[in-house]
């Protein structure tokens, strides 16, 4: 059986802010000549590491669309089946480490349409044809209810997600109406609580509110444990603080605008540690900024025990950055954010990596999203514990939906993944 790349064709369509991304849909021949067709498409992030692949060519969009009519003809006729061969294709038509010539989001969205098109041309659920086996997990998925820093703006806090994750969750779908019960709960509060409230969102769908950064933590700590208690499971709540985005590295401090303080590194470790305490925190993302190795390494040295410490722009989805994590203890969990990287088989990579050293991979959209449901199969096919993909919003749901159509489908063979 064989799958032959037999079209590529791309686009320009609008992302969840309105800015302009990828499309591609790739079509493959079987050997009986019919025709199949995958397509994805690429996200888009706020707050970037510095380190991730470049994610368009200079000339953006465009020029990527031009690119990949000049890439066709040299992925015409490769085997859709062998993703590995047709992502190292990818990176040798592109020539560069950061993938600048052709963009990290044209290769990604080039790499999951082939994988689309070969599932399509296998007759099987694209978690199945990347997974290769029985026996799928369901992950947990962890979503943003409050935002701050570079996703909102004005009197917004500097932390930039307040997450929620039901961690005593049975199955998938009971945690995603849990987290939007959480998610619905805070908004309610902070209707109560601020006649002034407008109901306003955030990039990624969370409520976007003039409050300060330990008030908003308050607020969510609250609807988890209210929710907790009506729905009789746990439901915990976690942290992105993506620090590079307030982090001042010529004066080494990390500065807090909402309260008008700064913290330098150890000021910030206490920070951290003390809600880590408070609000039994289940989870922390980039708590110091994307260098910081040593101070993410006396994080999870003090915490790592009862909350997962995870690097986002600290590893940036590359198994060199991993490695160097790897060695210096710095994390016990990892965001997989397929465009830092640009091919699925450098995703996967870093998967593995991951699990084969106890980091907890976590799947990951990104601010600026479509409504491509990838990552959902991506999840169950890697056996991934979490997902981080929202709680509310078009394209946070076509990810959150696509995992209840999974769970349906795998009926009484669903699982849950261990979550440590
Ligand atoms: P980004 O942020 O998609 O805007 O980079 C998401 C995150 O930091 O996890
Ligand atoms: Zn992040």
């Amino acid at each position: 059986m064989e799958a032959v790349i037999s079209s590529l064709k791309a686009r320009k369509i609008l992302d969840s802010r309105g800015n302009p991304t990828i499309e591609v849909e790739v079509g493959v021949r079987d050997n009986k000549g019919d025709l199949f067709y995958g397509r994805a498409a690429a996200p888009s992030g706020a707050s970037k590491g510095k380190l991730e692949a470049v994610d368009f060519p200079a000339g953006g969009v465009d020029k990527a669309l031009e690119k990949v009519i000049e890439i066709a003809p040299k992925l015409s006729g490769l085997d859709a089946f062998d993703q590995a061969r047709v992502d190292e294709t990818l990176r040798e038509l592109d020539g560069t480490p950061n993938l600048s010539v052709l963009g990290g989001n044209t290769t990604v969205a080039i790499s999951m349409a082939v994988a689309k098109a070969a599932a399509l041309a296998k007759k099987m659920p694209l978690y199945q044809h990347l997974g290769g086996r029985e026996g799928f997990e369901l992950p947990y998925p962890l979503g943003n209810v409050i935002g701050g820093g570079k996703h909102a703006g004005g009197y917004a806090p500097d932390i930039q997600e307040y997450l929620v994750i039901a961690t005593g969750a049975r199955k998938v779908s009971e945690a995603i109406f849990t987290n939007a019960r959480v998610h619905k709960k805070v908004g309610e509060m902070f209707s109560e609580a601020n006649s002034s409230f407008t109901r306003g969102k955030s990039d990624e769908g969370a409520w976007s509110p003039n409050i300060c950064n330990e008030g908003a933590l308050e607020f969510l700590a609250e609807a988890c444990e209210l929710v907790s208690q009506e729905v009789g499971i746990e439901v915990r709540p976690a942290l992105d603080l993506a620090a590079s985005s307030f982090y001042d590295s010529e004066r080494d401090l990390y500065v807090y605008k909402r309260e008008a303080v700064t913290r330098d590194r150890g000021e910030q470790l206490d920070f951290i540690l003390s809600l880590i305490e408070k609000f039994k925190l289940f989870y922390v993302e980039d708590p110091l900024h994307e260098t910081d190795f040593e101070g993410f390494a006396e994080l999870t040295r003090k915490a790592g025990n009862k909350c997962l410490i995870c690097g986002d722009d600290l590893f940036v989805t590359n198994v060199r950055r991993l490695e160097i994590g790897i060695r210096s203890k710095a994390a016990n969990a990892i965001i997989i954010k397929p465009n830092q990287i640009g091919t699925l088989t450098d995703t996967f990579k870093a998967v593995e990596l991951a699990k084969r050293n106890k980091y907890v991979p976590v799947i990951s959209h990104r601010s600026g999203e479509t409504t491509d449901e990838t990552i959902a199969h991506l999840a169950v096919a890697w056996h991934c514990p979490m997902i981080k993909t929202g709680v509310v919003g078009g394209e946070r749901i076509a990810k959150l939906n696509e995992l209840i159509r999974i769970e349906e489908e795998l009926g009484n063979k669903a699982r849950m993944s261990g979550l440590r």
